[in-house]
This record gives structure tokens, C-alpha cells and sequence, in this order.
């Protein structure tokens, strides 16, 4: 792979994905990681992120020399510049203006390898108060801007590479041919790395770890799980059986589609629906703490799961009732295999990755009990979204599944503020059916990420519905546009679409008598408001 050595910049993964849109596999290490391990997993190359420090500041991520002198490709970006700068005895100095946004480069090298064919004057976007102000020795400088005589250096020898913008940022005109002349003239890397790779690649690799063993998949109607179930029963064929929970937190009419959407999607593997309404409203009886209703949300899961499996090795022979009750193997083939879309950013988010703090547990990762007894399959571990859709689409999934809103594991039960009940979930599906109904009819789907809908379960005012005062709850409208769900804004949905969802829901759903619109980032809000 390509590592991308994690400054504590937030564009740290973006920089994965734009490696990654080169057709280059990248992953995301943090700058804690000793050199000796980061050179284990054998880079190609290597580049280093942004940051929000200052290189000489005490306490300050720095960058082991050593690294540099491995002989593995290396490009700096802002402060991944600056920290090379200094670790090779060149200067960094404070300019004294802080740059943000867009800055002219100004004299750019011709014969510069990594500016191969790049204009003398473009922008280049950057966020800084340090500028190199001398090159290390033996190094180019192939690029200066006002506040940099030193925007730009290399040492083709070394294959060591620095720029003090961030190419990456969508707004640096042609960042993306900066990237690709070090990965490809500079690091001398094919770009290989596509979806059919992919699928070929995950295909081989489940068939390595299931062998002859069964796998069963928690199928949850969203495109991650679907693609999932989709790569195993490419690799094993019927001995994938996928399970479908009802746990009673799905929307509208969602569990139908489910099962109808199903048949298409998964060619052909099993399904099993299980209904576990019950069950789940019991455990989460009384429960008001979020993190607690995901875990406890994320055990019936398992638990249910594990039924399921129990049932289907008991169908297959592999199992067989004891007298005492348990059941006994009769076969080595009876490994149970979980396989569960889990993505890149649900990994770093759930401080899974490396050294990320954990923000919420997502079901799909932090919330699995202790005494869990599958073995995971997680084909997706490594994929952003936009990948997941690749591979979906190149392995023929309709487009209801490939490009369908994501929708949380933990369902509707973290989108009741307070205890879920019954009679809550009742109201927020039909408040929830009307504002995704508007937001379809005006078009909007592509547009917005996702809109949840939150019931402000223990608020209550006061307004006139009909002849007389009420008492009732308000809902949230949470409509936001995001590229990864690692950030996000808040959409800016026309207000006549924003009046009508209003007027429809208090309207049609009486205990609703207030709809309010969340205008909040992530950061600092998470999407969801659990
Ligand atoms: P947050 O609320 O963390 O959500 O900004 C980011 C994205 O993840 C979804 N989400 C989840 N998905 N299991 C999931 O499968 C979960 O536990 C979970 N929690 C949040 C959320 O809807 C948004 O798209």
C-alpha cells in the first residue's frame, strides 16, 4: 500500500481517497507508528499529512529521520513538508501571516518532476503560518509563492518530495496530477487498484478464510451489507445464508422492501427473516443512554444472529441436539463465519483503526458483546463508500440498493430521544415516511446524504392543533450533505419543501406539534443525534 502517515490533520483520509481515485490501494497509519513497523507493511510510498502544529512547537508530532532515509518514496504535504524540511536540517520559519485558502504559486520549475506539466501560475490551497524558508541540502526548490520561497522541493535521487499545499483539497486547481506525478513518475507505481481488483482480490481472500466452513450475514437493507453478502456468495455460493433482524426499529414499510429488494440483489443467496420486535423492545425497556442502547441494540443482534446460525447448521446436519439441551458439532465445517459490512471509517471512528478516539460505538464494531462467537468476514474493512457503490454496481446490484441513503444499524432506536417504546416508534415512522416522501418528490435524494428524523421523546410544548391546546412532542428535521459521513453540512433544503414536510406532519401526526430544523455541522454534531 501507500501510507499515509496521520499529522492530526482532517485530511488524512481524504488523502487515502484521492490515492485511492489514482487507482492506488492507500491506507491511514498514525504518526505514532515506529518507523520499523510503518516499513514492515512494505510500502510503496509513503506521504505524509498536514497537521495542526507548528514543527518546533513543543510537543509537536515529529517525523523520525529515519524514514526518509529507507529509500521508500516519501511526499510531505504542509506541515508532512515542513516536519521533512526539519528533519533534514533545511529552515522553517514563522511568516508571521497565517495563509488560509487560496495562494498563487509563482516560479514553478519546468523540469520539475512533481510539477511535471503544471502551469506556472495556479492555486494552490493551503492553511498554514510556517514556511520553509531553505530547502535541505541537495534538494530543488521548484516552486515559490508570496509567502513561501519555498513552496515546492524535491530530490528525485532520494525520491523525496514536499509541497507546502494540500493537493488533495478539492479546491487546489490540478492537486490531483501533483499526487499522481509522485505515485507514478516519482514512486514509479502502476495504477492497478480498481474495482474489478477488488472483487477479485475479496473473492479469493473469503474463500482463504471460510474454506469449506458456512457463513451467515446480517443483511440490514443498506448497501454495505448488501454488497458484503453480495462479494460472499460470489466466493461460497449457498453456504452463505443471510439473516435479515426485524428488530422492530425499521421505518415504514422499510422490512418489506427489504425482503423484496433482496431477491434481486444477492443472487440468489438464502434469506432468512426473523422477527425479533419483542424481544428488542424488552431489552431496550427503560433505557435512555445512548451508548447503552447501542450495545444493547448491537448484543440482540448477536444473540439473534447466533439462533439464526444455530438453526441453519441444524438444517445443514452439521449440528446435533444433545440430550441435555446443547448441540454438538458433527462436523469440522461447522466454523460459524459473521459477515458484516463494515467500512474504513466505521474502523477508524470506533478506534478501531489506529489510535482514532472512539466517538460512538457503531454497532457494527464497537457494540459486538466480549463472548462473541463468529468469526468476522468483513470484505469491506478497507473501502470508503463511493468504493462500496463501485464495487455493488460492477457485481450488478440494483441502484434502490447501491444507491441507497444510509441508515443506521441501531435503527430508529437512536432517533428517539429517551426511552423507546412502541407507541414513539409508531409516531417517529409516520412523521419520518412524510418527510422522506417530500424529499423524494422534490428531488432531493442525491443531493442530501441522509435526513434522520429524531423524536424529542421527553420534550414536551404547547400549541393549538385542531379546536384546542396540545401538549406534544417536537421532531428534528436533520437533513445533511456529506462525501463520507466523517464530515458533514447541514443541507440547505428549500424552504417550501421544508414548510410542506411542517404542515403534513403536524397535520397528519397529532402527537407532533412542533418541526424544527438542526443547522448543525459535523463537527461539531455528530449526524445522528445518538
Ligand atoms: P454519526 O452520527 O456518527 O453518523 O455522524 C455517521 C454515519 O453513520 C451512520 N451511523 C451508523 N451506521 N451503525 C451503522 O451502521 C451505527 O451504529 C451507526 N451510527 C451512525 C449515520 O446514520 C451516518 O450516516
Amino acid at each position: 500500500p501507500v501510507l499515509v502517515v496521520d499529522f492530526g490533520a482532517q485530511y488524512a483520509q481524504l488523502i487515502a481517497r484521492r490515492v485511492r481515485e489514482a487507482d492506488v490501494y492507500s491506507e491511514v497509519v498514525p504518526h505514532t507508528m515506529p518507523v520499523a513497523e510503518i516499513l514492515a507493511r512494505r510500502p510503496l510510498a509513503i506521504i505524509l499529512s498536514g497537521g495542526p502544529s507548528s514543527v518546533y512547537e513543543p510537543g509537536a508530532p515529529r517525523l523520525d529521520p529515519a524514514l526518509l532515509e529507507a529509500g521508500v518514496p516519501v511526499l510531505g504535504l504542509c506541515y508532512g513538508f515542513q516536519s521533512m524540511a526539519a528533519a533534514l536540517d533545511g529552515t522553517v520559519a514563522p511568516t508571521g501571516v497565517r495563509e488560509y485558502g487560496a495562494t498563487r504559486l509563482e516560479a514553478v520549475d519546468a523540469a520539475s518532476q512533481l510539477l511535471a506539466d503544471q502551469d506556472v501560475e495556479q492555486n494552490g490551497w493551503r492553511s498554514h503560518g510556517d514556511s520553509v524558508t531553505a530547502a535541505p541540502e541537495g534538494f530543488q526548490v521548484v516552486a515559490t509563492s508570496a509567502g513561501s520561497p519555498v513552496a515546492a522541493f524535491e530530490h528525485p535521487e532520494k525520491r523525496l518530495y514536499g509541497v507546502q499545499w494540500h493537493p488533495e483539497v478539492g479546491h487546489s486547481d490540478r492537486g490531483q496530477e501533483v499526487l499522481e506525478n509522485f505515485l507514478y513518475r516519482g514512486a514509479g507505481i502502476d495504477p492497478t487498484w480498481t474495482t474489478g481488483n477488488v472483487i477479485e482480490e475479496q473473492v479469493e481472500r473469503i474463500r482463504e478464510q471460510v474454506g469449506e466452513g458456512t457463513a451467515i450475514c446480517a443483511l440490514s437493507g443498506g448497501v454495505d451489507s448488501a454488497v458484503a453478502a453480495a462479494l460472499v456468495q460470489r466466493a461460497i455460493g449457498d453456504r452463505l445464508t443471510c439473516v435479515y433482524v426485524n428488530h422492530g426499529l425499521m421505518r415504514q414499510d422499510e422490512s418489506a422492501q427489504i425482503e423484496k429488494a433482496f431477491g434481486e440483489s444477492t443472487g440468489g443467496a438464502k434469506l432468512v427473516v426473523v422477527d425479533a420486535e419483542d424481544q428488542f423492545l424488552q431489552a431496550l425497556a427503560g433505557v435512555t443512554d445512548p451508548e447503552q442502547k447501542r450495545k444493547i441494540i448491537g448484543r440482540e443482534f448477536i444473540r439473534t444472529f447466533e439462533r439464526a446460525q444455530a438453526e441453519i447448521l441444524r438444517e445443514r446436519g452439521l449440528v446435533e441436539d444433545e440430550a441435555g439441551g446443547g448441540t454438538h458439532t458433527t462436523s469440522e465445517d461447522a466454523t460459524a463465519f459473521l459477515v458484516q459490512g463494515t467500512l474504513y471509517p466505521d474502523v477508524v471512528e470506533s478506534g478501531g483503526g489506529e489510535g482514532a478516539a472512539n466517538i460512538k460505538s457503531h454497532h457494527n464494531v464497537g457494540g459486538l458483546p466480549e463472548d462473541l462467537s463468529f468469526e468476522l468476514v468483513e470484505p469491506l474493512r478497507t473501502l470508503f463508500k463511493d468504493e462500496v457503490r463501485a464495487v455493488g454496481s460492477e457485481l450488478g446490484l440494483p441502484d434502490e440498493i447501491v444507491w441507497r441513503q444510509p441508515f443506521p444499524g441501531p435503527g430508529l432506536g437512536i432517533r428517539i430521544i429517551g426511552e423507546v417504546t412502541r407507541e414513539r416508534l409508531d409516531v417517529l415512522r409516520r412523521a419520518d415516511a412524510i418527510a422522506r416522501a417530500e424529499l423524494t418528490a422534490a428531488g432531493l435524494d442525491r443531493e442530501i446524504w441522509q435526513c434522520p428524523v429524531v423524536l424529542l421523546a421527553d420534550v414536551r410544548s404547547v400549541g393549538v392543533q385542531g379546536d384546542g391546546r396540545t401538549y406534544g412532542h417536537p421532531i428534528v428535521l436533520r437533513p445533511v450533505t456529506s462525501d463520507d459521513a466523517m464530515t458533514a453540512d447541514w443541507a440547505k433544503v428549500p424552504y417550501e419543501v421544508l414548510g410542506r414536510i411542517s404542515t403534513r406532519i403536524t397535520n397528519e401526526v397529532p402527537e407532533i406539534n412542533r418541526v424544527v430544523l438542526d443547522v448543525t455541522s459535523k463537527p461539531p454534531g455528530t449526524i445522528e443525534w445518538e
